[in-house]
């Protein structure tokens, strides 16, 4: 299968790209970033921006790709530094794929939302389906995005489908997230021994690793659409507060200092997003489930993140 990989450099497609050719997909790179060094060289990487129609369109026909994985994203805390940018690639990248898709006869676009879709006044367990109020720019484009591609779908028949990730956790170098703390208390902890979060001890919102959010990516993609009820699905892995990854942190790497001073802005945007977030839908259509809690995250994570330092040269600041 051809797949095309939007955002490919960022935090879930450097992670997915050697998944997608270990299963025999031919991938194409799409990202504004230059060709990483540790892509691998079988990916087609194609520099460009997702804001610029006609650079999406020419990838798109030249590629022709059955599937289009659309990951290109400004997140949450970075979005509202920029929020004109975060626009621009959030909601024009978004119709821009999806205009190409339906151009260039593409059958699929795979969409990743997110836990910023849900803002204020939230029930304790959060379906699919409760009201969308989010307060920031990523949040309001990806609620945009998720309603452009239905429409895509029903009047042009693109197969439109995703998921809403929670945070993610990997041993990679997260950007502009509000939910970036969990993974700074390990890469921080291990490499300088300490790290004081920007959020409240007791702040709680749903996380994932790294593995089980490519596994869902694989799984939905590859589900027959008459299984599916709908285009967008919650999924949940594990619901921690700050203060019970820090303790995860701490039994694993002794004498860490790890302390909690809210940033009001982020802080802010945590506070409105789900604390548990209810995936009955996925895990009855697709079969969704996942294999990470925070234990086994904890145990697989640390080895990779002290490669990743190992392999930083002398390990540059990790932004925050
Ligand atoms: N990890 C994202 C963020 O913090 C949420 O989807 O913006």
């Amino acid at each position: 299968m051809k797949i095309l990989l939007t955002g490919a450099g960022g935090q879930v497609g450097t992670d997915l790209l050697p998944l997608l050719l270990g299963r025999g997909d031919e991938v194409a790179a799409f990202d504004i970033a230059p060709r990483p060094a540790h892509c691998p060289d079988a990916v087609q990487w194609v520099q460009g921006d997702i804001t610029q129609a006609p650079e999406v369109n020419d990838v798109v026909r030249a590629f022709q790709p059955d599937r289009i994985f659309h990951f290109a994203a400004i997140l949450s805390a970075k979005g509202e530094q920029i929020p004109h940018r975060a626009w621009a690639v959030n909601m024009d990248g978004t119709r821009n794929v999806l205009e190409a898709a339906r151009q260039f006869g593409v059958a699929q676009i795979f969409y990743t939302s997110t836990i910023a879709v849900f803002g204020d006044g939230l029930p304790d367990v959060v379906g699919d389906d409760v009201p969308l109020q989010p307060t920031t720019m990523y949040g309001l484009t990806k609620v945009a995005g998720e309603l452009l591609g239905a429409w895509y779908q029903q009047t042009y028949g693109i197969d439109f489908r995703g998921v809403r990730f929670p945070g993610l956790i990997n041993a990679g170098i997260p950007g502009g997230g509000t939910s970036d703390y969990a993974l700074f208390m390990y890469v921080d902890g291990l490499r300088t021994g300490a790290y004081e979060s920007f959020v409240e001890a007791d702040s709680k919102i749903p996380f994932m690793y790294m593995p089980d959010a490519l596994r869902a990516v694989l799984e939905l993609s590859d589900a027959p659409r008459s299984a599916l009820t709908r285009n967008i699905y919650n999924i949940a892995a594990i619901s921690p507060t700050a203060e019970e990854i820090a303790d995860a942190v701490r039994s694993r790497i002794p004498g860490v200092n790890l302390t909690f001073k809210s940033d009001p802005v982020r802080q802010a945007i945590l506070d409105s997003w789900p604390e548990v977030l209810d995936d009955a839908n996925a895990r009855a259509d697709w079969g969704w489930a996942h294999e990470f809690d925070l234990e086994k995250m904890s145990d697989d994570l640390l080895p990779k993140v002290k490669a990743l330092i190992g392999s930083s040269e002398g390990g540059e600041p990790v932004p925050a």
